[in-house]
């Protein structure tokens, strides 16, 4: 069991699982603080294990390495919720580990996440669950077409979505994902998508980020933009209804909730049980990054002040800027008012995400346009 006492302090030796950008930028954030880290992931070049103190590099459910991880560390985090729910659980069994087990299971899974929102009284576009394409015709009756087939698991940025329009090709999508379990969910004609990114301590303190907009292209995150330019009574109502959703899941961590805006009206569309891509403008704009909140919930430390120092826009950089020739960082870099940051991908794929800026500007409009014009230029 926990050795350490809380809260842990500067020296001490943090885990995490999963080596990609947001455990690079835990990683960092915590060696700023003088913690010394230790990350699990199975890819030599991972953009955290670069960065990190130690790289254990192994499976998520390797004994020995989930061993030494527990042994070594005063506490443990994820950077991704597709982490083995039974290896938090082996892990806590030595040390402190948050977001805990019970919460990331249902979060990573989407007809749990649905299922458990609509329950808890959420609203949510209309969804149906989908075992098996006899099911297909049902759920479509519910949620009217066009409709999004969205597979359960392992789904993110778009990957494992289809927007389908009639039975027949619902019947296609769901054999071409290979008939695993999916949701089907009703398309919402989006006025704008929000995000709430927040820290909630084992106390059940909260500590919320400003509310943001985002803006996807393909179903992954172009733009986030800061604050959002939604009245402040619906930002408020993101606020709480994010805040409602780490109580009822009793959440120790930092995490984030998507909304819909719909016809004036929130909806969630789904939760990640770390910090999020609609986060990185704190790291450049905020008291307290989301990196950094997410370092002292695990040490029980109190949250930092989330408090928003200047409007920002982020502007995500994937790897289709390296198509033709690569991407013209000098101009980007002539702008004092932009911060950078680059996450040591080696293979830039188009779709994927290989760092992003955050373009800072006491006019919310001008950091915008200035955000598209380096998207254009890049
Ligand atoms: N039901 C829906 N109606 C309209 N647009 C949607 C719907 N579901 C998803 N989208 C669009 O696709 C994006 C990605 O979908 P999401 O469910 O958040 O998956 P991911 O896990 O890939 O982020 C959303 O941010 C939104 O722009
Ligand atoms: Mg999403």
């Amino acid at each position: 069991m926990s050795s350490k006492p809380l809260p842990i302090l500067p020296g001490a030796t943090l885990g995490i699982l999963g080596g990609g950008q947001l455990g690079r930028m835990f990683t960092l954030a915590a060696r700023t603080m003088g913690y010394k880290v230790m990350v699990l992931d199975p890819d030599a070049a991972s953009p955290a294990g670069q960065m990190a103190d130690v790289h254990v590099q192994a499976d998520y459910t390797d004994t020995d390495a989930l061993k030494k991880l527990g042994e070594c560390c005063a506490a443990i985090t994820t950077e991704f919720e597709n982490v083995p729910a039974a290896s938090l659980i082996e892990l806590a069994n030595h040390c402190r580990v948050s977001p805990g087990a019970a919460a990331v299971a249902i979060a990573q899974d989407r007809s749990h996440e649905k299922t458990w929102l609509a329950d808890n009284g959420f609203a949510t576009a209309p969804f149906a669950l989908v075992g098996s394409g006899g099911e297909l015709e049902a759920a479509l009756a519910r949620t009217g077409t066009p409709a999004l087939l969205k597979v359960s698991r392992f789904g993110y940025d778009g990957k494992g979505q289809a927007r389908v329009d009639t039975l027949a090709e619902a019947r296609a999508a769901f054999q071409a994902f290979g008939d695993q379990p999916c949701v089907l969910e009703g398309f919402v004609k989006l006025e704008r998508e929000l995000s709430v990114v927040l820290a909630r301590s084992d106390t059940g303190e909260c500590a919320l980020f400003p509310v943001v907009e985002n803006r996807h292209e393909n179903g992954i995150l172009d733009i986030s933009i800061v604050p959002a330019r939604v009245p402040d009574s619906l930002a408020q109502q993101a606020r709480d209804m994010a805040q409602a959703v780490a109580g009822k899941l009793g959440y120790v961590g930092v995490m984030a909730v998507e909304f819909f805006v719909a016809d004036g009206q929130l909806s969630i569309n789904e939760m990640a049980p770390r910090p999020h891509n609609s986060g990185h403008y704190t790291l450049d704009a905020c008291v307290t990054d989301q990196f950094e909140q997410q370092v002292r919930v695990l040490c029980g430390l109190p949250l930092g002040d989330p408090r928003l120092l200047s409007p920002v826009v982020m502007l995500n950089i994937l790897g289709d800027r390296w198509q033709n020739g690569g991407p013209h960082w000098d101009a980007l870099l002539a702008h004092p008012n932009i911060k950078l940051h680059l996450y040591g991908k080696q293979a830039a794929r188009p779709g994927r995400k290989m760092g992003h800026c955050n373009v800072l500007d006491a006019d919310l409009n001008a950091a915008l346009r200035l955000a598209e014009r380096m998207r254009n230029a890049l």
